[in-house]
């Protein structure tokens, strides 16, 4: 058979996933059951309500999935799952539907590290070329991560305590924006300006990035502005905001870029989606041509079995099986 067809499977967080890829770059299906309309209104996913959703969803996401394919259980090669990091309730469920169809119909299990999940959504817009750069912004993580070859990472600088994504969603609940914030306070920036001074953790020297702090330097600039009665645009606020986030992602990717002479940057995660941190990677890397700069669309971005199914390919081929011991890891290490 020529054709490698493989079921890939996503619950690591609040969206229950299912896709079907094709010889690792094709998609012929990509299922998303989102859950944010049920955690909306605390603020933030609750993990306990986010494991139930996936109980309620999986075994309907995964045969919508093959319909779609119009493929049945027996065209599977293999079954791509994430088994961490994330939420331990969230991961065992995709972690058993997987093993469940697997023993059921006696189909090879492939355990995939969900970051990889997200650097490999790129895989399914370009060919990967090595070495590759990967940036990492999601709600959980933020990293650059080395790809000196396919399947293998490298993490050269991550976050020290909040993660990019994890701070939008912070300073948009500190302006009363709902969850998740991140797209808000994004479209919010493109109607203010910069105004506002806020820091910038460089950390020189490192790769490591650090949000907490332009976090809290934002929150105290709202409350002693209140204090003193003076009115600040959120607007203004969000601007500001995202002009230092991107300032530094996009000033140590060029960097690391450059260090490691990658011939590609492969853009990941949630905080992917954001229209200021694409258009200022854009226009930095036309400062170093030969450096192919590889954006996902956005339904790639967030999310999604696509990407696990992609990076399960390259894992399977390379003859990574899991067996029926595979278990959701909350702290999974890449
Ligand atoms: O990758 P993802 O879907 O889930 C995790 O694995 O964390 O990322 C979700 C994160 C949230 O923090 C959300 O606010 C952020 O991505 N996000 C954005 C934008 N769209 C989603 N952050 C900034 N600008 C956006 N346009
Ligand atoms: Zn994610």
């Amino acid at each position: 058979k020529q054709e490698q067809i493989i079921l890939g499977i996503e619950t690591s967080c609040d969206e229950t996933a299912a896709a079907v890829i094709k010889n690792g770059t094709d998609i012929l299906s990509n299922v998303v059951a989102s859950q944010i309309e049920s955690h909306k209104r605390f603020g933030g996913v609750v993990p306990e309500i986010a494991s139930r959703h996936h109980v309620e969803q999986i075994t309907l996401v995964i045969e919508e999935a093959l319909q779609q394919a119009n493929i049945t259980y027996e065209d599977i090669d293999a079954i791509a799952v994430t088994e961490g990091p994330g939420l331990v309730g969230a991961l065992l469920i995709g972690v058993n539907a997987a093993k469940a169809i697997a023993f059921a119909h006696g189909i090879p299990l492939v355990g995939v590290h969900h970051i990889a999940g997200h650097i490999y959504a790129n895989r399914l817009i370009r060919e990967i070329q090595y070495p590759a750069l990967s940036l990492v912004v999601s709600g959980g993580h933020t990293e650059l991560v080395l790809l000196k070859e396919s399947g293998s990472f490298q993490v050269i600088g991550e976050t020290r305590d909040d993660a990019a994504g994890e701070a939008y969603d912070k300073v948009a609940r500190t302006l009363n924006l709902p969850y998740p914030g991140g797209p808000h306070i994004d479209r919010l920036a493109h109607e203010g300006t910069p105004s506002i001074k806020l820091p910038r953790a460089w950390l020189e020297g490192s790769y490591d990035f650090s949000f907490s702090g332009l976090k809290s330097a934002v929150i105290n600039t709202l409350h002693n502005a209140e204090q003193r009665g003076e009115e600040i645009k959120p607007e203004n606020l969000a601007a500001s905001f995202q002009q230092s986030v991107i300032e530094v992602l996009v000033t140590k990717t060029i960097s690391a870029v450059k260090e490691y002479d990658v011939k590609q940057l492969l853009l990941a995660g949630g905080v992917a989606a954001n229209k200021g941190l694409r258009a200022a990677l854009t226009e930095a890397f036309k400062e170093v041509p030969g450096v192919e700069l590889i954006i996902p669309p956005l339904s790639l971005c967030t999310d999604n079995a696509a990407m696990i199914g992609a990076a399960g390919s390259i894992l399977f081929e390379k003859g990574k099986q899991s067996n029926l011991a595979l278990n959701g890891n909350p702290g999974l290490d890449i």
